[in-house]
């Protein structure tokens, strides 16, 4: 390995945000985030949903600005630049291909490896911004579109342990958050709400309860708040019945997924792992609950750098140049 550290510039255009990060890997494995640059895109807010070409255009427009600023932010020019990890999926192919085109012609150009990274080991990954991350781990992966529970066994190895049956986390507390008027993103929202509501107000029940596996469910907990909304309830105390549920659901199943595997530490990444009342119940519970850092939780380029800093530790090989944008691409190998 080289004496000075290997810099990584990782990018993300999966969705509606364009993100690209930049981590230095030391050459005692150390792994460092040197910058995070994120545009939210906002064109997409009168549609209620992200539309698709709208997301590909403005990544266009967007990325070469959004990796000057990353440069710019770790203090680097783009010479420094010793790998180029980018996201091939899943995601929206249009928007994903800005982002991996991009990538690529950039580590042609600069004559360095590249690699595709899986957007949800991306937001694993996030993690090994606060922590040394080396498997045996447990995974939950709570965002806008997932709610995934995956063991890690070893390096580079996913085996799907439990799954949403309909909604996503993230989704959920969206929509939540929109039938309470309290606005999008709705994770945010229902959080500062749910601080002046009384969670014992409107009854939610244990969504799966004595189920023996790990699955999740969101739909049970969607109708109480739909049904509590119709007689009345007011937001702020369906925001803090809601919460409560939800986090007191996830941590319960991933704590039963995590006495099953005989793992100690878990890793709790995506969106809804910025949710405060969710970090402080992992924080205070029997395993050792791993975060990424501030801004790592939603989508962003800094994940795929760890991530492609992990591969790149682990020694896989990078990838071809002919590696394509998938919509659909499950982590899981087993
Ligand atoms: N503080 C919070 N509490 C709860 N949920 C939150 C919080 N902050 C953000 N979220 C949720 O996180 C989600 C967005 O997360 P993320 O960007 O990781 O998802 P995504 O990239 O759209 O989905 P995926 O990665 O599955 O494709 C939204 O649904 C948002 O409401
Ligand atoms: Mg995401």
């Amino acid at each position: 390995m080289n004496a000075r550290p290997t810099r990584i510039l990782g990018i993300d255009t999966s969705c509606d945000d364009t993100g690209v990060g930049v981590v230095e890997l030391a050459p005692d494995g150390g792994i460092r985030v040197l910058a995070n640059r994120v545009w939210s895109q906002t064109i997409h807010a009168s549609y209620g949903g992200v539309m698709p070409e709208l997301a590909s255009r403005e990544h266009v427009e967007r990325i070469d600005a959004v990796t000057g600023d990353a440069l710019a932010e770790a203090g680097l020019t783009v010479e420094d630049v010793d790998v180029v990890a980018a996201t091939s999926g899943p995601g929206l192919v249009g928007a994903l291909l800005v982002g991996l085109m991009y990538g690529k012609g950039l580590a042609q150009a600069l004559g360095v490896p590249f690699y595709a990274a899986h957007h949800l080991e991306g937001h694993i990954f996030a993690a090994a911004s606060e922590a040394e991350l080396r498997p045996p781990y447990l995974a939950l992966v709570v965002s806008g579109g997932h709610t995934h529970l995956f063991d890690v066994p070893r390096e580079g190895e996913y085996v799907l342990v439990g799954a949403t049956r309909d909604d996503a986390a993230g989704e959920a507390f969206d929509k939540i958050a929109r039938l309470a008027g309290l606005g999008y993103p709705g994770g945010p929202a229902i959080s500062e709400a749910a601080q002046r509501g009384d969670p014992e107000a409107v009854p939610f029940k244990e969504p799966l309860k004595g189920q023996k596996g790990f699955d999740f469910s969101f739909s049970g907990l969607k109708t109480a708040a739909l049904l509590a909304h119709r007689a009345g309830a007011r937001p702020e105390d369906l925001a803090a019945g809601f919460e409560r549920a939800a986090v007191s659901f996830l941590l319960k199943t991933t704590l039963r997924a995590a006495q099953a595997h005989g793992r100690d530490t878990v890793v709790v990444s995506g969106g809804v792992a910025a949710n405060r009342a969710l970090r402080e119940a992992f924080a205070a519970s029997p395993v050792r609950a791993v975060f990424p850092g501030q801004g790592l939780n939603t989508d962003n380029g800094a994940m795929i750098a760890l991530a492609g800093a992990a591969a790149l530790r682990a020694g896989r090989p990078p990838s071809p140049l002919s590696e394509g944008a998938v919509a659909y691409a499950p982590l899981a190998n087993a």
